[in-house]
């Protein structure tokens, strides 16, 4: 067999230029977290956008070559490819419609026609360096029309496909002008991975229902090929984490910050910056807390760490304005001298900063509005080796589905939100590592090793039975 090439939007490194060259920074998001483990530990390709566009071809080869040490292939984006296959159709028009965002959802055929041209620019790439025998394993909903392209110049491909995101349910991808294209460039693959059972079937009823194709036990027949559905819950480093939360330098941070926090008891939210996340819905749970249990003011705060994301498209900008003036209110309002209720960063943390955050906060607040996994969900479990902390879980992260001993909560429900809050921190420990024990066994089990494994290993057996071998 051949190697294996990862494709993604974004590569797991973020190029960044500075006085002394460029430079290579881990980035963000739970493909590159997931990603990440497999990439490092094997002999793999990824192909995939540096994030910066040269200024010149001098520049452009200066980063080829920095990353070509990585294993990695650049595809680089002109500025108006980025705001109109990223921004514009990627983050416009299918993040917030596979999100149940269908308010937020623009449709623009400059855009698509810029999409279906971006993914072909990824297919060029890939075939400059794909072998015949090769394994191409092409990564979310920016990408959704390169499997069909890859099959079509090479029909003999052994090409997987992995959404991230949730898929949404016919209702909303009926609502697409461009429905029928995007479910028949996923159909170029030969495995189609979903974070969820409910994810993958709401594809299956699609593609029944939109391409009048036979399904039965998560295979499509197509006239030419049988090509499977399945779901893949997607895990995280677990060993990582474990020995993050001894390193020194974690240790380190986390005496520091316990010091700056006197004696108050910690509720962490981390996440990027984005409206699927309900950080403001947080926020308004939080004040909830503080009212309607005003024991907890000054002996509880939540660090919230926001990772800047797509800080070019409008609507992030004004959440990020909202989020501003909540926490302002709310910090102005009822803070004391020796207390403050928000602990707001704006910024992504290195990984140990991270780490010492996840070792000292007694809650994990995880309440996304709508999210396709969550990995800070894992993270926060595999890192409280102590096994004390209660994890604050929605309902509507695909996340929830194996994280059952989590206190399951609706993110929009803020009054439910503070309850559960309050309930957290009265969780006896007894309580709170029987919950944790049984959350970091399955985390444990299925981590990002065992995912991608299982991805491939299908990959591989379903190849053998299209061509009649097995
Ligand atoms: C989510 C998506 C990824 C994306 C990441 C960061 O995890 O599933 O495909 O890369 O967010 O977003 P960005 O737009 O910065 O790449």
């Amino acid at each position: 067999m051949g190697k294996t090439i990862i494709v993604s939007n974004r590569l797991p490194l973020k190029v960044q230029r500075t006085d002394a060259g460029f430079l290579l920074q881990p980035r963000e998001g739970g493909l590159a977290i997931g990603l990440d483990p497999m990439y490092r530990s094997g002999d793999y390709l990824w192909v995939g956008w540096p994030g910066l566009t040269p200024e010149n071809e001098a520049e452009q080869q200066a980063i080829t070559a920095l990353l070509q040490v990585e294993g990695m292939t650049p595809v680089f984006l002109s500025e108006t490819e980025v705001s109109s296959y990223y921004e514009g159709f990627s983050n416009g028009t299918l993040w917030p419609t596979f999100h149940y965002f269908a308010q937020y959802s623009a449709f623009d055929y400059e855009q698509w026609a810029a999409y279906v041209a971006v993914n072909e620019k990824f297919c060029t790439a890939i075939l400059t360096i794909a072998g015949p025998d090769d394994r191409i394993w092409v990564h979310d909903y920016e990408l959704m029309l390169l499997p069909q392209q890859l099959r079509q110049v090479r029909p003999q491909a052994t090409i997987g496909f992995f959404l991230h995101t949730p898929f949404p349910s016919y209702e909303l991808l009926r609502v697409l002008p461009c429905r029928k294209e995007l479910l028949l460039g996923l159909l170029g693959a030969d495995l189609i991975g979903f974070q969820t059972l409910g994810y993958m079937r709401h594809f299956l009823s699609s593609v029944s229902q939109l391409l009048g194709l036979p399904t039965h036990n998560s295979q499509i027949e197509t006239p030419s090929r049988t090509i499977w559905a399945e779901a893949f819950p997607m895990g995280i480093d677990y060993n990582r984490c474990v020995a993050a939360a001894g390193a020194p330098a974690t240790q380190m941070f986390a005496h520091t910050y316990r010091e700056a926090l006197r004696e108050a008891r910690v509720v962490l939210s981390l996440d990027r910056l984005d409206y699927t996340n309900g950080i403001a819905e947080r926020l308004n749970a939080f004040e909830k807390l503080l009212q309607r249990y005003p024991q907890w003011q000054g002996q509880v705060s939540l660090v919230m760490v926001v990772v800047p994301s797509r800080e070019q498209v409008e609507l992030y900008r004004k959440l990020k304005e909202e989020i501003d003036e909540l926490v302002g209110r709310l910090n102005a309002q009822y803070r004391t001298i020796n207390w403050r209720p928000v602990h707001y960063f704006y910024r992504s943390l290195p990984f140990e900063e991270v780490a010492a955050w996840y070792s000292l906060a007694d809650i994990g607040l995880v309440t996304p509005i709508r999210d396709g996994m969550n990995l800070v969900a894992k993270e926060y479990v595999a890192s409280r080796t102590d096994q004390r902390g209660v994890l604050i879980l929605s309902e509507r992260a695909g996340a929830a589905r194996e994280l059952a001993d989590a206190l399951l909560i609706n993110p929009t429900d803020t009054s439910e939100l503070a309850d559960a809050l309050h309930e957290a921190l009265l969780m006896p420990e007894t309580e709170q590592r029987r919950r944790m024990v049984a959350m970091q066994a399955l985390v444990k089990q299925y981590d990002a090793f065992a995912w991608s494994h299982r991805f491939l290993a299908q990959l591989t057996e379903v190849k053998t039975k299209q061509l009649g071998l097995a």
